[in-house]
């Protein structure tokens, strides 16, 4: 399989909009609205210890919007050459990240909830999970 060539300069942070209400608030992501791939997967990371990190990895194929829908949390993205850290902490900002970057999360705030809507089902075989070979495959 062949590593994008997307630099972190192709990753964004999004306005995903918000219904106000004194209520409360909605936020509302749909397909062909107001994401550029449809959702294939949800999944979301909670419970993450202080001062753990996760990630550490790239992929081939995937597309992520990361939302912190609570608390907060820094991604950190590398393209071989760039790296970027990006601090999410509010629920109607998404982070797209496009395929082809090596990414970590750290910094994680007590009961943070990191969201990300994929592009894909889960496939191991999109991971690429080694950082020299990462670096080898973006050279
Ligand atoms: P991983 O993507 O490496 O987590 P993170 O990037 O948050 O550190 O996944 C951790 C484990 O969870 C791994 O063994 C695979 C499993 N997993 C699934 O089974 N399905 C999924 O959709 C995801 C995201 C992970």
């Amino acid at each position: 399989m062949k590593l994008s060539s997307n630099k972190v300069f192709n990753c964004s942070v999004v306005e995903v909009g918000k219904v106000h209400n004194q209520s409360g608030n909605i936020t509302v992501v749909e397909n062909s609205k107001n994401i550029p791939f449809d959702v294939k997967r949800i999944y979301y990371l909670y419970d993450v210890p202080s001062g753990e990190e996760r990630g550490g990895h790239a992929h081939y194929d995937l597309e992520q919007y990361i939302i912190a829908a609570s608390g907060s949390f820094d991604v950190i993205i590398y393209d071989g050459v760039n790296k970027r850290r990006i601090s999410l902490n509010n629920p109607n900002k998404a982070l797209h990240i496009v395929p082809g970057l090596w990414r970590e999360l750290d910094n994680f705030s007590s009961s943070s909830i990191c969201l990300v809507l994929a592009s894909e089902k889960y496939s191991e075989k999109d991971y690429i999970r080694d950082y020299e070979v990462f670096l080898n495959k973006k050279r």
